[in-house]
């Protein structure tokens, strides 16, 4: 029987998980198949995942609105959704449903397809879920200078004071943001700023170390206005692609055991997908 795997989301017709996915699937030689699976955001999330698992799903990714609602309905988690308390992953077996959060994974192995090894000092800019997710993993690799600048100062402190553990993580002003990039060595943007339709990020380059790693989370475009100035000053930009792809490969190794690789093809088939051939 093929096996069903799929993301359940609302709007869930742009998500690149079945493109990335239903490569793996085929490359391994499975008998599966992963689709969009579009739900409402006042649906049972439980009920769902039941419906789901009778109708043959084994695991299930979860995008906008409901990583929150998926927390709740799940019987166990794992300590990175507990962290978040979100769940992106889920897999489903006939005793039970497990919940785990696989995107600060994913971003420490992105900047991983960058030549330089991860080093602090890390500006996170951002206080939402994707800074949430980045600054949980960016303590778990030990990064031991962190600092944290966002719009809402008070947002940023609440993610410092949920952290594992804070001891290294410092809160910025917004309007200091230059100041707190001095002579850090990974920048990561996680706002809204720099996606199609916002407004650019206004971000001084200047301060950062001579080989710092420049990431920006937003894959649309694959080239913001904040990864074009990092290349052009000779600093290592990181497009949210690898980001994309390597939650999904944590997410298919919980699903069948092995983590897949981010190979030339799947990423000329993204670039062309996002059309950016
Ligand atoms: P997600 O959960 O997807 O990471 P989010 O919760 O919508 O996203 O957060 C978006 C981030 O972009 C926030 O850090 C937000 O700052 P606030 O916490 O102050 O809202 C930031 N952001 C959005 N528009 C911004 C702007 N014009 N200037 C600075 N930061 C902005």
């Amino acid at each position: 029987m093929t096996a069903r795997f799929g993301v359940i989301g609302w709007p869930v017709a742009h998500s690149r998980s079945p493109l990335i996915h239903n490569y793996w699937l085929q490359q391994a030689g499975i008998d599966a198949l992963y689709e969009r699976v579009p739900v409402p955001p006042e649906a049972d999330f439980r009920a769902t995942l039941e419906t789901l698992r009778a109708a043959g799903f084994s695991g299930v990714n979860v995008t906008i609105p409901h990583k929150e609602a998926a927390f709740t309905a799940v019987d166990t988690r794992d300590a990175a959704a507990e962290y978040l308390g979100a769940v992106n992953t889920i897999c489903l077996t006939p005793e039970k449903i497990t919940g785990h959060n696989t995107d600060g994974l994913g971003f420490i192995d992105s900047l991983q397809d960058a030549p330089e090894r991860l080093t602090g000092p890390a500006l996170v800019l951002g206080a939402g879920g994707a800074a949430r997710a980045i600054l949980g993993a960016l303590i778990d690799a030990g990064i031991g200078d962190i600092r944290v600048a966002n719009r809402t100062r008070a947002r940023a402190q609440s993610l410092l004071d949920l952290a594992p553990a804070s001891d290294g993580v410092r809160v910025f002003d917004w309007d200091d943001r230059a100041v707190a990039a001095q002579d850090a060595r990974l920048l990561v943007n996680t706002t809204s700023l720099g996606m199609q339709g916002a407004p650019a990020l206004d971000m001084p380059l200047d301060m950062l170390a001579p080989d710092a790693l420049v990431a920006d989370i937003v894959y649309t475009p694959l080239t913001t206005d904040l990864l074009a100035r990092a290349q052009a000053r000779g600093l290592t930009p990181i497009n949210g692609l690898g980001m994309l792809v390597h939650q999904a490969a944590h997410a298919f190794a919980l699903w069948l055991g092995h983590k897949p690789q981010f190979d030339t093809n799947l990423r000329d088939q993204l670039h062309k997908d996002l059309g950016e051939a």
